[in-house]
């Protein structure tokens, strides 16, 4: 077994509740791994799903199907207290807002308390004080200059490596970043990108790093995978994904760039308005947009084929009938 995560065959789907209501695949079949020590970007636009597969992954939700397999044991069977105690010890998060996660009538060094009283409740005193400060300047803070302020007296950038130092605090092996750097200023999330390259190489941590910003995806990972309305369109290695792009999806979001090193955004793409009904779409549900579509894409779903070394696409355009 070489990976740390692999995630088998992942589905969640939302119902709306309501009498004529809605199912949502959310997440439609979704499988992948992580190595250790790699980074990996979930990249897609708004609505693909990327969020909910990291909640999953969290066990923040329960799947409606599919395995989670770390370190080769199925989380989805993990208790309450095996998740507490020793699951999220070894994964961690850091999501979006960093205001959001922080209590603005408290400190911000008390972000610190969870994680101590349930992974070093043993660590106390001048130990615990300097773990912290280890911690802060590892992810290039000084602490004297955040110790003890209030969250409103911070910028959101530090608050953000704040939230990264404690998430990193426990050396945990799989480090999820929702968006983790989407709210900071650009000079200050290329910091924070290569800090979390640097710890990687020092202590070996995985990152899935989720993003709906493409060019932060080549930038930091090793590995790519591109998601579309809860499937995975294309992935593989970051460097063939990114020049040999195979999906008419992911050439659709490159096509127009001219320069590797210019911003990749979406491109003002909107999730359409029948959300409902294109999320269950029995062919490829890029379909409806793909200019190369025939028939068999809005009857059949594509499976994942691995068409070169280590990259892998889901389009009939390859075969995967
Ligand atoms: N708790 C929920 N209840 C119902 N629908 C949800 C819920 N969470 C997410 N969704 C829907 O699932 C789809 C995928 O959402 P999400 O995972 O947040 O995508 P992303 O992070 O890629 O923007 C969206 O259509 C979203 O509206
Ligand atoms: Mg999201």
């Amino acid at each position: 077994m070489s990976e740390l995560l692999r995630v088998e065959h992942l589905t969640k789907i939302f119902t709306s509740g309501l009498i004529g209501g809605y199912e949502i695949r959310a997440v439609d079949d979704v499988s992948f791994e992580v190595k250790p020590g790699e980074i990996v970007s979930l990249v897609g636009e708004s609505g693909s799903g990327k969020t909910t597969v990291g909640k999953l992954i969290l066990r923040l939700l329960t799947p409606t199907s599919g395995r989670i397999l770390f370190e080769g044991e199925d989380i989805t069977e993990f208790s309450k207290k095996r998740l507490k105690t020793d699951y999220y010890r070894k994964v961690q998060a850091v999501f979006q807002d960093p205001f959001a996660s922080f209590n603005l009538l408290h400190e911000v060094d008390r972000a610190f308390d969870l994680v101590f009283s349930s992974f070093l409740p043993e660590v106390k005193g001048e130990e615990r004080e300097e773990m912290i400060n280890e911690a802060l300047r590892n992810v290039g803070l000084n602490p004297s200059e955040v110790r003890g302020k209030y969250p409103h007296q911070l910028s959101g950038g530090q608050l953000q490596r704040i939230l990264i130092a404690r998430a990193l605090l426990v050396k945990p092996k799989l480090l999820i970043a929702d968006e983790a750097v989407s709210m900071l200023d650009a000079s200050t999330r290329i910091d924070v990108l290569n800090l979390l390259g640097d710890f990687r190489d020092r202590y070996g941590t995985s990152v899935l790093f989720v993003t709906h910003d493409l060019a932060l995806g080549y930038y930091i990972s090793d590995s790519t995978i591109i998601m579309y309305r809860g499937t995975i369109a294309e992935m593989g290695d970051t460097e063939r994904v990114f020049h040999n792009p195979l999906h008419p999806y992911t050439q659709m979001l490159l096509e127009s760039v001219p320069d590797i090193n210019v911003k990749w955004e979406f491109r003002g793409i909107e999730p359409e308005k029948e959300e409902g009904a294109v999320y269950s779409i029995q062919g490829c549900r890029y379909a409806p947009r793909c200019p190369k579509a025939r028939d068999v894409c809005f009857k059949l779903r594509p499976k994942l084929i691995e068409v070169e070394k280590n990259h892998w696409v889901a389009c009939h355009l390859y075969g995967g009938e």
